[in-house]
């Protein structure tokens, strides 16, 4: 089937209701557009479970933070539809602006605490704007289950606890990274960095295998991990190291990587994401890596 491009929700919502009714499985992938690998095998995984699979490109004001790069945020939606058609995706999903927050729009959606900490706490507004968005999606396309990566790993946990709460009727499932070879996770932010500044940026994929390596010789101290991974991202000049963070998946509550009290130190364990930002060339790159860690230390 060629690729059908819907703009007006209203239509959207009357082909998902259709969809439905002859007893089609939908699969939603969110997008801003601007897409790479990473967006791709999102839809690669939907194409295993759904009979339709829809793409929402829609680079989301409320999410954007004033001073963010809203304005200048990549945009080639005519290449984008020729990668989706490739693919084999079904439908395109490209609202405007007015269509998604007509004049007098006033609903927004705050999932509490998850969204305060780590981007939440750099980025005021954030996740309410992607919570918000993401609701509307779902409303409007009516999937079954939607797809969102690991890479933003606090906005897929997030999200999962939006539809737990709100009790929306659909699954969300869980894609793993994809990197280039060099171990850089894919994101539409690299059309902001020089050749040099990708090359940096392979140590923040080498920090997070660092991490992972001494977990598995039975490091479990993070402040240990930390101060290595540290280490590591600022031999390269021009790298700089917003944050690292310790946090149990998929509650994302802190884990202390100094003392916990009475003397004792942090130790890692259970499900544990490890996430960072590293800034090169002004531009922020976040990754993470989600390990399932054994209780046994040095
Ligand atoms: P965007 O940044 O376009 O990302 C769309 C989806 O692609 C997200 O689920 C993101 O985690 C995933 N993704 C991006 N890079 C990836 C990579 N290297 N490997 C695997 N998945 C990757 O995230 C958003 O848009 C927006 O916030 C959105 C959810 C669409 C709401 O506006």
């Amino acid at each position: 089937m060629p690729l059908l491009l819907v703009k007006s929700p209203k239509k959207m919502q009357a082909l998902a209701e259709s969809f439905r009714a002859d007893g089609k499985i939908i699969g939603l992938v969110p997008t801003m557009g601007a897409l790479h690998e990473g967006h791709l095998k999102l839809v690669d995984i939907a194409s295993k479970k759904a009979d339709i699979v829809i793409v929402s490109i829609f680079v989301n004001p409320a999410q954007f933070a004033p001073g963010e790069d809203f304005g200048k945020y990549p945009r080639s939606f005519k290449s984008d539809c020729d990668k989706l058609e490739k693919r084999g995706a079904h439908l395109v999903f490209h609202p405007s602006v007015d269509d998604i927050y007509p004049a007098g729009y006033l609903t927004y959606i705050d999932v509490e605490k998850i969204s305060d900490i780590l981007e939440g706490a750099r980025r005021p507004g954030h996740f309410r704007g992607v919570a918000t968005i993401c609701a509307k999606l779902f409303n409007i396309t009516k999937p079954h289950f939607a797809v969102f990566g690991q890479k933003d790993g606090q906005q897929l946990a997030v999200i999962k606890r939006m539809v737990r709460d709100l009790d929306f009727d659909l699954e969300i499932i869980k894609a793993p990274i994809v990197r280039r070879e060099t171990g850089l996770a894919l994101s539409s932010r690299h059309a902001y960095l020089s050749a040099e500044g990708l090359d940096k940026a392979k140590v923040i994929g080498q920090s997070l295998k660092l991490a992972q390596e001494m977990i598995n010789k039975g490091e479990r101290n993070p402040l240990v991990i930390e101060n290595r991974m540290r280490d590591l991202i600022q031999s390269i000049p021009g790298a700089n190291v917003e944050y690292i963070a310790f946090n149990r998946w998929d509650d994302l509550e802190p884990i202390p990587t100094r003392w916990v009290g009475h003397g004792e130190q942090a130790k890692l364990s259970g499900q544990v994401m490890i996430s960072l930002v590293v800034v090169i060339e002004g531009v922020r790159l976040l990754d993470n890596v989600i390990l399932k860690i054994g209780r046994r230390s040095q």
